[in-house]
């Protein structure tokens, strides 16, 4: 089976460099319109697929993302292995500021999306106890290192609904009582929603900010938030670049059975 891999770009990423046959693409689906056309091509010999998670020009909030539309799309490309690219912000002062941490625990506190391709008619529940691919996750590591980066292995991230940043006691709250260490608006139901896709997914969140938890920070600035993202554009393109070599044109069965997810979920009797 080929390998395709599929970024999910987050602000501040935009476009993947160097790649071969580039085009953008339109692609349909029964879930709605993706949030922008998606950009093929080749990378190292490797098919990819580029979505920018929030359209080029930044139109859709967090809120309002077609996440099932976005994972749906990517699936019918024939993508594999989903890379998804965020801004957050960092509950941990060693967590700082242009660093990236690999997700790999959600804590999910959005409340207005559409979370499930199941419903009435099919239902399904798929385990989640484990959100994201372990062996994807270790080639975004590697090759975030490889690109100088300060990267993080695991770390749990608060999904919130926002626009509005965080106040104060939610901000402490989500810190000192539930123990998360990134916060961010876009991950959740996206994971969700890619292991229902029997896609790999892992997570590269990029620390913009330290919310407004910490004594020297006390409003997330978003100017600070911008300036941080022009950098941190530049590390996540160097990343996707090294993820080719490191996952090769062929690919074998998820070890961690990420490809195979439905495969003890489906509750519904097939003759329904
Ligand atoms: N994205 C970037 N920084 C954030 C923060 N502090 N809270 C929520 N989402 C963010």
């Amino acid at each position: 089976m080929d390998t395709v891999i599929g970024i999910i770009g987050g602000s501040g990423v935009y476009e993947i460099d160097g790649l071969e046959e580039a085009r953008w693409q339109d692609v349909s689906s029964p879930w709605g319109t993706p949030s922008d056309q998606v950009l093929t091509g080749r990378l190292g010999g490797v098919n990819m697929a580029f979505l920018p998670r929030h359209g080029r020009g930044h139109v859709h909030a967090p809120s309002d993302v077609p996440y099932r539309a976005n994972i749906d799309a990517l699936k019918r490309l024939g993508v594999t292995d989903v890379i998804s690219v965020s801004a957050c912000g960092s509950f941990r002062e060693d967590m700082a500021p242009g660093d990236f941490v690999i997700v790999d625990q959600f804590i999910d506190r959005t409340f207005a999306r559409a979370k499930s391709f199941f419903g009435s008619g099919c239902v399904a529940h798929v385990g989640f106890a484990h959100p994201t691919c372990p062996r994807l996750s270790a080639a975004c590591t590697v090759s975030a290192r490889a690109a100088g980066v300060t990267v993080h292995e695991g770390g749990t991230y608060l999904a919130m609904e926002g626009p509005q940043f965080s106040t104060l006691a939610e901000s402490r709250m989500y810190r000192d009582q539930w123990g998360a260490d990134v916060i961010g608006m876009t991950n959740m139901p996206e994971a969700k929603l890619a292991r229902e896709a029997e896609l790999c997914y892992a997570s590269v969140a990029m620390v913009t900010d330290y919310d407004c938890w910490h004594p020297d920070h006390d409003e997330v600035d978003v100017a600070q938030v911008i300036a941080t993202l022009t950098g941190n554009g530049d590390k996540a393109r160097r990343m996707v670049a090294g993820l080719p070599a490191l996952l090769g044109a062929n690919r074998a069965p998820c070890p961690h059975g990420c490809d195979r997810a439905l495969d003890m979920a489906i509750m519904t009797a097939p003759d329904k």
